[in-house]
């Protein structure tokens, strides 16, 4: 385990304050009376089933989602004033692939965010881009085109684009999907990594079992928030069942929390009583949308360290 426990009480303002906040698009509510604090140390997963407004959390932080009511306010002032130094990494899915573009282009895109595209960096830019590519694993990529690489690469990459602006904190859309088991350990790990030196953490996910092992901190979510703790208070059956509507078994191992991630299970292979069923099958979100086994659960028990 990555972490033991949250960290320690900081006696400090919180770095990030969702006060009341009813959020969306067009006029239509997404979120209702969302209310959270993130502080400077923070290392958080917000998890709930697809459409529950996850992203629509992460875009509200970086003022890109109608607000309706409440406030976000980033070191005490309304992120809809101030222009934070918030890194955010969209879900990969999110991205035009056509689009040609070398890994130090996207890198470098973080470091001109608030100045028109211009196809020339500056020198300390382009040293600095070049830093955070070799903390990344990723030296000697720098001109690749950035469609040519692993999803795992990919994330890594974008995950750069963000630290290059130097942030406070990093928002990650579900950076864990579509990459294997070992990809999304090394995610999480690099992650814990950034946090320890000394950038907070939100990150949204489907995949429960890995945020029990690795983060010290869980968000429940659907439309509202449902429950926020460790993930030994947070991931109990009831609170599962409020969050994404169905039974999920709960179990402990070698001081693990373990969820049988069966909301999967919906509709024919539900009623069926069949296990290998995917009623959600296509919908892009890694194998937390796919019919998901207890077998399958217990061998997820990561080396913990
Ligand atoms: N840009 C957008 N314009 C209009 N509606 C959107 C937009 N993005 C998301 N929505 C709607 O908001 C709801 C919640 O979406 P989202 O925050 O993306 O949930 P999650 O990330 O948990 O899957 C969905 O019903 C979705 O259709
Ligand atoms: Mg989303």
């Amino acid at each position: 385990m990555l972490h033991k426990s949250p960290h320690p009480d900081l006696h400090e303002p919180p770095l990030v304050q969702i006060r009341g906040l009813a959020a969306g698009y067009h006029g239509n509510r997404v979120i209702d009376d969302v209310s959270l604090d993130i502080m400077r140390n923070d290392f958080a997963a917000l998890l709930g089933p697809s459409g529950s407004g996850k992203t629509t959390v992460l875009r509200a932080i970086v003022g890109a989602a109608d607000v309706y009511a409440g406030d976000v306010l980033f070191r005490g002032e309304s992120v809809r004033k101030s222009r934070p130094r918030i890194g955010y990494v969209p879900q990969l899915e999110a991205i035009d692939w056509n689009f040609p573009v070398t890994v130090e282009q996207v890198v470098l895109m973080g470091a001109t965010r608030n100045a028109p595209l211009f196809p020339w960096f500056r020198r300390k830019d382009r040293l600095k881009a070049g830093k955070i590519l070799e903390r990344l694993g990723l030296d000697g990529l720098a001109n690749r085109q950035i469609r040519e690489l692993s999803g795992g690469q990919q994330q890594r990459v974008f995950l750069g684009r963000a630290l290059v602006s130097e942030p406070d904190i990093l928002l990650l859309d579900e950076p864990t999907a579509g990459v294997d088991m070992k990809t999304r350990d090394d995610v999480l790990h690099l992650l814990d990594e950034l946090n320890h030196q000394g950038i907070a953490i939100l990150m949204t996910t489907h995949e429960i079992n890995a945020v029990a092992a690795h983060l010290p901190r869980v968000i429940c979510m659907n439309g509202r928030i449902l429950a926020d703790g460790t993930p030994r208070d947070v991931l109990t059956p009831d609170v599962l069942k409020a969050t994404y509507g169905a039974e999920m078994p709960v179990t402990e191992y070698r001081g693990m929390t373990l969820v049988a991630e069966t909301p999967h299970r919906f509709g024919a292979a539900a009623r069926n009583g069949g296990s290998s069923g995917n009623g959600n099958a296509g919908t892009g979100h890694g194998h937390g949308d796919n019919g998901h086994v207890h077998e399958e659960v217990v061998a997820e028990v990561p080396a913990c360290d």
